[in-house]
């Protein structure tokens, strides 16, 4: 698929649903002891597979539109499904789901998934897990597909040794039924997406610098999680309206959390224009999930260094950074990065030969990549090698582009953005 060079963006825009939120909503939603309503559930292949999830293990799920109802087999009762569970694409899916499976006594369950998630470590949940009293075995130690063998769990004290959000929360979620008290250290903060709504549904959890603790419950109790827009969707239209000259947007209802809000604040920093009430760092655990609209004009950027412990906020926002950078007035370096080689591709290897492709001056480091600014891209074709955020990266590199660029493999988008393209189009209709 082609995307021409843009003229200028403008109009408004409600970005697709959280991703993030919408699979701890489904599977919280299954978890908890009444049926949970979900307002603005995303629609995406990720999270179409952890309903699909929800629903081998027991739970009913109901669309009625944008929204859902689910009702679940509660905190204990999962069911043990006849066929393996396929978790599609979605890591966040694959690393979540054995938190809760791993203390269902007397049932045995198997994950597996598409090729891709076939290469993503799920030795970093397996430790933890196996820590607490979980039998668990997967493919050469690392890899899908993953069996579970129900156990009663004990609480620990873990610290993950990379900043996930994904393995922190596969902990906080076993720590539900787990003897005791449970705490997780992590390196540096992550998206805390989970603890809030662990929080909501009536669980004592405390957060205290970089460990959050966790006392095992009988019930989680839910009535209604309300799903903010996805700021790391909103960030490709941003980016677009930063880049493509003479734009001006408004995105509705876009997440601030803090621990997502990462990317808002590096393109702060490079002095994009991006109006919105960003949510502060709280020093307490918050039950809810900010939003903001955000404006969006045209505007000339400087290069940034973004540093190690800005990362986990901005992981999935890193590949347009690196465009940014392209667009900037003098270097753009990430570093401490090098968790984007195990996402849905090596994104580290994949932006780096993507931009280069379309005439970028752009490095690959250890742990992540120095971009030196021209003020421009030529253009020319990338290959999404069946990562969404690449294909979405390669289309916006299109609009900002001197000749275009031509995207193969732009249906990958499905997974988190279905209606990606046909956004872009509005907007630069206007
Ligand atoms: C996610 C956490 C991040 C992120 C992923 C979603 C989550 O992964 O990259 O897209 O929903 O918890 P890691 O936990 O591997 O950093």
């Amino acid at each position: 698929m082609r995307f021409e060079p843009a003229s200028g963006l403008s109009g408004e825009l409600r970005a697709p649903a959280d991703k993030s939120i919408s699979h701890r909503a489904a599977l919280l939603g299954a978890m908890a002891a009444e049926p949970v309503r979900i307002e603005r559930y995303l629609h995406a292949a990720d999270t179409t597979s952890t309903l699909d999830a929800v629903r081998a293990l027991g739970a009913l799920v109901e669309i009625h539109g944008e929204d859902l109802v689910i009702r679940g087999p509660g905190l204990r009762e999962a069911l043990q499904p006849e066929e393996p569970i396929d978790v599609g694409n979605a890591g966040t899916l694959l690393r979540l789901l054995p938190g809760w499976l791993a203390a269902q006594e007397g049932c045995s369950f198997t994950l597996d998934g598409d090729q891709s998630i076939r290469r993503r470590p799920v030795d970093r949940i397996i430790e933890p897990l196996r820590q607490m009293g979980a039998q668990l075995d997967a493919r050469e130690g690392s890899f899908a597909p993953l069996q579970i063998d129900g156990a009663r769990l004990h609480a620990v004290s873990y610290e993950v040794p990379v900043a996930s959000a994904q393995v922190k929360s596969c902990v906080l979620l076993a720590a539900l039924t787990a003897d005791g008290a449970t705490t997780v250290g992590e390196p540096a903060r992550s998206r805390d997406h989970t603890e809030r709504m662990l929080l909501r549904a009536g669980v004592s959890i405390h957060r205290n610098g970089l460990r959050v603790t966790v006392v095992n419950t009988d019930e989680l109790l839910l009535d209604t999680i309300a799903i903010p827009g996805d700021p790391s969707s909103a960030a490709f239209a941003i980016a677009a309206g930063v880049l493509v000259p003479g734009s001006r947007l408004l995105l509705r209802d876009v997440g601030v959390n803090w621990t997502r809000a990462g990317f808002f604040r590096i393109l702060r920093r490079m002095r994009g224009i991006l109006l919105g009430d960003l949510e502060d760092d709280a020093g307490e655990l918050e039950p809810r999930e900010p939003v903001s609209d955000l404006d969006v004009a045209h505007g000339a950027l400087e290069g940034t260094v973004v540093e190690p412990e800005e990362v986990p906020l901005a992981i999935d926002e890193l590949p347009l950074v690196a465009l940014l950078g392209c667009f900037a007035d003098g270097d753009t370096v990430v570093r401490g990065a090098q968790e984007l080689r195990v996402k849905e591709s090596d994104r580290i290897v994949d932006v780096v030969e993507g931009l280069r492709g379309l005439g970028a001056d752009i490095e690959a480091t250890e742990d992540g990549f120095a971009v030196r600014g021209r003020g421009w891209l030529r253009g020319g074709t990338i290959d999404a090698r069946g990562d969404h955020r690449l294909a979405m990266l390669g289309a916006v590199a299109g609009l900002a582009s001197r000749e275009g660029v031509e995207v193969l493999g732009m249906d990958a988008a499905a997974v988190s953005y279905p209606g990606f393209v046909a956004d872009l189009e509005q907007l630069t209709k206007g």
